[in-house]
């Protein structure tokens, strides 16, 4: 993709890796819109990046989807890339009796969300590039968030059949593929001993200036690699 004068939506880009981006392209200059739940977060964004263009939405819900998709066709047409980072992780076991509900929500917002905004995204008039974040646990999975790396897994396949579909279009799939980060993913303190994602941006800045479509960094790197056996030996050291 061209690295400057994009339109871009971050989803979930309040915090964590989506800030981080939307940082990181702001610097690139692009004009950067960001959407989450959060109203305080979406304050404190604007307030350390003051370019931005914040729009408060749960992407749980399907009418927050379609609005935020009505407003963007209104005020931002020449949207162009759509980043979809927003995402959610719950440590869980199957016989927890949130499992259901927490596996719900877990449903909506990783995969869901995503499918709908693509669907939304690629009727506007001029798109150019979707980024999809999946993760290094769409790979081997790590049993304490059982439903995660299953969403996570379908977000690869998904974004594999999307880049084929669309091959023959101006339109660029990409995918982000992030190891642990520390961020509050899952809750706050679980990613306290995970790289910092300064580092991660770095990285994966020079892989779009290369023009990679599959963006690693870190322990990611080895499980994109990995083959059946490999699976295996990460998944008994992920899951003793
Ligand atoms: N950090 C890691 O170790 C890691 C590793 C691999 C992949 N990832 C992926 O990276 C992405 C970003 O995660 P992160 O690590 O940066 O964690 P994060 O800081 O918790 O970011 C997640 C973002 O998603 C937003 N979000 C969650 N539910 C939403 C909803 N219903 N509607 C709108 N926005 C919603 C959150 O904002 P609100 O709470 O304000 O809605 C938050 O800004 C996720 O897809 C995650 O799976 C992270």
């Amino acid at each position: 993709m061209k690295l400057s004068h994009n339109k871009i939506l971050i989803t979930g880009g309040a915090s964590g890796i989506g800030l981080a981006l939307a940082g990181r392209f702001i610097k690139e200059n692009n004009t950067v819109i960001i959407c989450s739940r959060r109203e305080q977060a979406l304050a404190e964004a604007k307030a350390k990046f003051p370019g931005l263009i914040t729009r408060q939405c749960d992407l749980t819900i399907e009418q927050d989807r379609a609005a935020l998709f009505t407003w963007i066709s209104q005020a931002h047409p020449d949207l162009n890339v759509l980043v979809n980072n927003a995402g959610i992780q719950n440590w869980m076991k199957v016989t927890d009796d949130s499992f259901y509900d927490k596996a719900r929500s877990e449903v909506n917002i990783n995969i869901l969300a995503p499918l709908h905004l693509t669907e939304l995204f690629l009727k506007l008039n001029a798109p150019t590039t979707i980024i999809n974040v999946t993760s290094g646990l769409a790979f081997v999975p790590f049993s304490k968030v059982p439903v995660y790396c299953g969403t996570k897994a379908f977000f690869r396949s998904f974004t594999l059949s999307l880049r084929h579909q669309l091959k023959d279009s101006d339109i660029e799939v990409i995918e982000v593929i992030p190891p642990a980060l520390n961020t509050d993913l899952g809750g706050k303190g679980l990613h306290d001993t995970a790289p910092p994602v300064s580092d991660f941006i770095i990285k994966i800045f020079e892989q779009l200036e290369a023009g990679s479509n599959e963006l690693t960094f870190g322990a990611a790197e080895a499980r994109v690699k990995a083959n059946n056996d490999s699976i295996s030996a990460y998944f008994n050291r992920m899951n003793p």
